[in-house]
């Protein structure tokens, strides 16, 4: 699927958002590196901490599905200026490496990025390897 064809399909998802409280929609599409998609919306709770965000959802379903690297993640919302992805998706973005993220508005607006880019001077797995590979770490 090309890039149009991923937000064509991200922005079809955004019907299967679950969001009765905030009322806005976030759909997600992952493409794993096997060429796969997975999808994602946000998923709100009355408990509304409990709420996860379309990106993480796609994530997880990916993760539970047996795909650990992706080649990018479209978003879509209805509003017209592309959204960006919240703090916490972000970290849970980069935890899978730096891949595309490329962000669409209703009005047919595109913004490309990469997680990397969105979560400079990141702590990642890379962090913890390198924590474990120190002499001194009080083992
Ligand atoms: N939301 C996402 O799904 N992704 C983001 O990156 C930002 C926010 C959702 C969470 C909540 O259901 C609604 O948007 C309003 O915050």
């Amino acid at each position: 699927m090309n890039q149009q064809e991923l937000l064509d399909k991200a922005r079809e998802g955004l019907a299967n958002a679950y969001c009765p409280y905030s009322k806005f929609p976030v759909s997600a599409i992952l493409v794993c590196e096997d060429g796969s998609v997975v999808h994602g919306v946000n998923v709100e709770n009355a408990s509304y901490g409990g709420t996860i965000c379309a990106e993480r959802s796609a994530l997880c379903s990916a993760v539970s599905a047996g795909h650990r690297k992706f080649k990018s993640i479209t978003i879509v919302t209805n509003l017209d200026t592309p959204a960006s992805p919240c703090g916490l998706c972000r970290q849970f973005m980069v935890e899978f490496g730096n891949y595309e993220v490329v962000m669409g508005g209703a009005n047919g607006s595109v913004e490309v990025s990469t997680t990397a880019k969105l979560l400079p001077f990141a702590f990642t797995p890379a962090s913890l390897d390198e924590f474990n590979s120190q002499a001194n770490n009080n083992k």
